[in-house]
C-alpha cells in the first residue's frame, strides 16, 4: 500500500455508473418520479422504502434507533459488544472490512476496535456525503486505510486494486438484510459472494421473529417518529417532485403479516381523494393504503436456509440473552 498523506484513499467504482447523489442538472430526479409515478399507478399502491432516506428521513431514523420500542439497534450493539472476542477469533487477524452500508458506525467500531492488525476498510454507501465524513473519521481514529466507495450496494460494485484479496470479510448490519424480499436477499447474497469471492466470510445481523405486539411496538411508536418517517416520502415527494400530497390526509400504519414472517408500513388515505403527481391524477379511496416498507424477520433456521440459497455457510450464529436479535457469521460456500 503507497502512503498518503490522507488515509482516506478515493476510488471509483464502475465509471458508466452515475453517482447518484449527483444533483440532475435538468430539474427533478427522473428515476424517482418514475419509481412513485409507476407504483402509485398499480393495485396495491406501493412506494419503494429506498426513498425514505433524504436528510430528513435519515435523521428521523437515527432518532428511531434510540426509541425505546425498536430494540433491534441496542439489542445488536449489545451482541456485537458483548461477542467482538469471539468473533475477533473467529474472522482471525490481518482481515479487509467491507461493509454494505455505513450508517452504523458505533457497530462499525466495535469490530474495528476488537480485529487485530486490520489492513483496510471499504464502506459502501449511496449517500456520498455521509460516507467520507464516516470515512475520514474511522481513518483518523484507527490509523486506518479506509477507501470509502460511492456506489449503490444493489448495482453491480468491483473491489478497488488496493483492497488484498485474502481474509475479505462483509458487514451487514442492522438487519437491513430484512427489508430485501427474500428472493432478492438471496440475489443480494450471491452478488456479495461474487465480490468477495470464495473463502471470504459475511457477518449479518438479523431481527428475530418474536410475538406480534413487540414488533408492531417497534415500528409504531409512542412518539411518533416512525409516523414521521414514513410520512416523510410524502413530504419528499411534494418537495422535490412536486407532488401536491395534503400529508395530514394520511395516516402511518405497522402491522405484522405473521404469514409472510415481515412488518409492513403503509400510509393510509384518510379520505376519498386525488394527488396530482408528474403530469398524472392519481386516486385514493378511502382507508386505501400506500405500502412502503417490508421489514422481514427470521428465526435461525430460516435464515440459515436463506444464507444457503445465497452460497453461504452458517459458521456461527450470536444472539443476545432476550433472543431479540441475531449474528450470523456465514462463510462463501
Ligand atoms: C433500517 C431497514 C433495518 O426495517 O427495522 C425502522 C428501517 N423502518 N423503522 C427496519 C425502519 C421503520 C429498518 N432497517
Amino acid at each position: 500500500m503507497t502512503t498518503t498523506a490522507d488515509p482516506v484513499l478515493d476510488a471509483e467504482t464502475d465509471p458508466q455508473t452515475p453517482d447518484p447523489q449527483a444533483p440532475d442538472p435538468q430539474g427533478p430526479d427522473t428515476d424517482f418520479l418514475a419509481s412513485v409515478v409507476g407504483s402509485l399507478s398499480t393495485p396495491q399502491k406501493s412506494i419503494e422504502s429506498k426513498f425514505f432516506y433524504d436528510a430528513q428521513g435519515s435523521q428521523l431514523f437515527d432518532a428511531i434507533t434510540g426509541l425505546d420500542e425498536y430494540y433491534l439497534t441496542r439489542a445488536e450493539t449489545a451482541l456485537l459488544r458483548a461477542r467482538s472476542e469471539e468473533i475477533a477469533a473467529l474472522l482471525g487477524s490481518g482481515v479487509s472490512l467491507v461493509e454494505f452500508g455505513s450508517g452504523s458506525s458505533v457497530k462499525t467500531r466495535i469490530l474495528l476496535e476488537a480485529l487485530p492488525a486490520l489492513k483496510v476498510y471499504v464502506p459502501i454507501d449511496i449517500s456520498g456525503a455521509h460516507l467520507d465524513a464516516a470515512a475520514k473519521r474511522i481513518a483518523a481514529d484507527f490509523g486506518l486505510p479506509v477507501i470509502p466507495l460511492h456506489a449503490d450496494y444493489n448495482s453491480r460494485v468491483s473491489l478497488p486494486l488496493q483492497v488484498p484479496r485474502d481474509k475479505l470479510v462483509g458487514f451487514f448490519p442492522g438487519s437491513t438484510i430484512g427489508n430485501f424480499e427474500p428472493e432478492a436477499a438471496v440475489a443480494f447474497l450471491k452478488r456479495v459472494h461474487g465480490l468477495l469471492g470464495s473463502g471470504a466470510r459475511l457477518l449479518v445481523g438479523a431481527d428475530l421473529q418474536k410475538e406480534a405486539a413487540r414488533l408492531v411496538a417497534a415500528y409504531d411508536d409512542a412518539l411518533g417518529v416512525t409516523a414521521a418517517f414514513n410520512l416523510n416520502l410524502l413530504v419528499r415527494i411534494n418537495r422535490e417532485l412536486g407532488g401536491d400530497f395534503d400529508i395530514d390526509a394520511f395516516t402511518h400504519r405497522a402491522l405484522y403479516n405473521a404469514e409472510e414472517g415481515r412488518i409492513e408500513m403503509h400510509l393510509v388515505s384518510l379520505k376519498d381523494q386525488s394527488v396530482r403527481l408528474g403530469g398524472k391524477k392519481i386516486h385514493f379511496a378511502s382507508g386505501e393504503t400506500i405500502h412502503t416498507e417490508n421489514s422481514y424477520k427470521y428465526n435461525l433456521d430460516s435464515f440459515r436456509a436463506l444464507a444457503e440459497r445465497g452460497g453461504w455457510r452458517s459458521e456461527a450464529v450470536w444472539t443476545d440473552p432476550e433472543g431479540l436479535f441475531s449474528c450470523h457469521a456465514l462463510i462463501a460456500a
